[in-house]
């Protein structure tokens, strides 16, 4: 059979979105909401997409525990990405916000309250009051189960809005015109095998970030970046791919989350000799510093012997000094977790903790309302039509070469929504759809075609085994040019070692080898851009911790980074697009960049 003539079963819709996370399921309710025929695409069932995980909270200067303002949200959050932000999209979500939380609250999510009835808020890392001199209470939470909270609201929402879910589809590729536009996705449907195409005026990539391309992450095993995977395949470069955020407090061994809100409610970190060692790196915040700062310092500490345990390689997070009647009503699930995974009761003892991969700054390239933008000849930011990219998949880019906690949420919801908006002004509803070239899955299928009956003799497990080790070992808390360069050859060794893979038949039970091995060769493409662009910034900047190139280099790498892939060989090609140093409106000017220090 021909790639041309494989049975595919043909669906039509305004826009079809990929994913089914919060930012999946804003934007289907906020494009249905609109009447535009609309399908969500998801290789999970919705509710366990990966922001079910998001404990702490998010942010919005709703100002209920305290003075707030949304130009302090905005200046922390330019000042905690180390000033790669693009600040029009910074102003953006800032500012919308408090109307995205109130909408959130009007929607259904149960937020946990104060006394007078207000949402509560907490404290989180780098947010602060009067730029930087006060600390501010801006994180709305419910509980420490906000994203899951959100995440079943916003289904609910959608279903109601008739958005129409395809469920347990893994979505193969993008569907792009010679032109370069995006016409929509090749699906599978993974219970049985039938291959899906699905045309859209719009496709919006919502697929998650790639955490699991480390061995140790806070990422669900499906955070494989397939929208990422799928970019790159279409010869679509992706940005500032060198930014990974090790989040502080990972459970020691499980890399399970424990939530920085552990920290806002009064938690704290203690190193072998029982001293609060933040106070030493940063003398305000101490241990609400910005991810990256916490992380540097929980790893010297340890680097230098100070940490605790038999191999004194990890650190203890406090809250046995902590209300036993706070943790029951805010950090519930926390507890929990630090029962099953690490056998603690934080009631009377410590939880042992480790920075562990829990986010990726970078992602496709967007401007702020969710459109893909590329560098086509002199314009860095050319639109590519038909595609959109939101949420973590995205790099819009809100969070710059760092991210502060509880800003991932708040950018799910902005950007979702801003994608609906932008598809509601340009989108007719039920327009017919161009005719598509004979041959214009042929690509797609042939890549299936080969790799559902991949008889090489490296399983799939070994090849992922060994990717994320590299990662692990080369792409780490601190890196340099060695490191990194020993850690390219092994991912291009990795990267080859695909070809040799094989699929496991076993058809007659059920065999998830298949799914893994797209999900794999989606991992390899983003560990290859990764590695390839720090190895390439030669500075440290946020979460890119160069020890060969200790200082923040403004003046060479005040730029984001665009990394294309050859897919056929793993090798990259990197060219770059200046930072958006602007903002929307005459009401709030540019910050300037200056010595980051909490
Ligand atoms: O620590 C946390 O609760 C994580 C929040 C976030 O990544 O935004």
């Amino acid at each position: 059979m021909t790639p041309s003539t494989y049975p595919l079963i043909e669906h039509y819709y305004d826009v079809v979105i990929v994913g089914a996370g919060g930012a999946g399921l804003r934007a289907a309710l906020g494009m249905a909401e609109k009447n535009l025929k609309t399908a969500c695409i998801s290789k999970v069932f919705p509710t366990r997409s990966h922001t079910v995980a998001a404990q702490g909270g998010i942010s919005a200067s709703l100002g209920n525990m305290g003075e707030d303002d949304w130009r302090w949200h905005m200046y922390d959050t330019v000042k905690g990405g180390d000033w790669l932000g693009d600040q029009d999209a910074i102003e953006y979500m800032c500012r919308a916000a408090p109307a995205a939380i109130i909408e959130l609250e009007h929607y259904g999510v149960p937020f946990s309250r104060t006394e007078d009835g207000r949402i509560y808020q907490r404290a989180f890392g780098g947010m602060t009051t009067h730029y930087g001199k006060g600390r501010a209470q801006r994180t709305c939470a419910a509980a420490d189960r906000t994203g899951h909270a959100i995440l079943h609201t916003l289904y609910q929402q959608a279903l109601k809005h008739s958005a129409e879910f395809f469920i347990e589809y893994f979505v193969l590729d993008l569907i792009m015109d010679a032109d370069g536009t995006c016409r929509g996705v090749l699906a599978l449907d993974m219970a049985n095998g039938q291959l899906h195409l699905f045309r859209a005026h719009r496709t919006v990539l919502a697929t998650g970030g790639y955490g699991r391309t480390f061995l140790s992450c806070t990422s669900a095993h499906t955070c494989t970046g397939d929208g990422n995977g799928m970019i790159l395949r279409a010869g679509l470069p992706l940005q500032d791919m060198e930014f990974i955020q090790f989040h502080p407090t990972g459970i020691y061994g499980s890399g399970c989350l424990i939530t920085e809100g552990v920290r806002g409610e009064g938690g704290y970190l203690t190193n072998s000799e029982g001293e609060r060692f933040m106070a030493n790196y940063a003398p305000n915040a101490k241990d609400l510093a910005s991810r990256d700062v916490v992380s540097r310092a929980i790893t010297v500490e340890i680097n230098e012997g100070r940490g605790v345990g038999e191999k004194k390689d990890h650190i203890h997070l406090h809250l046995e000094h902590l209300d036993s009647e706070i943790i029951d009503e805010r950090l519930p699930g926390i507890a929990e977790s630090a029962k099953i995974f690490a056998g603690v009761d934080v009631n009377c003892e410590p939880i042992p903790v480790l920075p562990t991969v829990h986010y990726n700054m970078g992602g496709i390239p967007t401007n702020y309302h969710a459109e893909v933008v590329t560098r086509k000849g002199d314009n860095p930011e050319s639109i590519v039509p038909g595609l959109m990219a939101i949420g973590e998949a995205a790099c819009v880019s809100v969070h710059g070469a760092n991210r502060l906690g509880s800003n991932s949420l708040l950018d799910i919801i902005v950007f979702g929504r801003a994608a609906a908006l932008r598809c509601a002004e340009q989108i007719t509803p039920q327009t017919a759809h161009p005719k598509l070239a004979e041959d214009a899955c042929d690509v797609a299928l042939e890549r299936f075609d080969k790799l559902r009956y991949a008889k090489g003799d490296t399983p799939t497990s070994k090849i992922r085994d060994d990717l994320q080790r590299t990662m692990q070992q080369h792409a780490a808390v601190f890196r340099s040019g060695d490191n990194l360069r020993a850690g390219i050859k092994g991912i291009q060794e990795v990267y080859e070692s695909f070809t040799n893979v094989q699929v496991v038949d076993r058809s007659l039970i059920w065999n998830s080898d298949l799914i893994e091995t797209l999900e794999l060769d989606n991992l390899r493409g983003q560990a290859a851009t990764v590695i390839n662009a720090a190895e390439n910034r030669t500075e440290s900047r946020g979460a890119h911790a160069r020890e060969d190139y200790p200082e923040r280099d403004d003046k060479n790498w005040m730029k984001h980074s665009l990394i294309w892939l050859d897919n056929e060989t793993g090798q990259t090609h990197i060219d770059y697009r200046p930072v958006h140093n602007y903002t929307l409106s005459d009401d709030i000017e540019v910050i300037p960049p200056k010595a980051r220090v909490y």
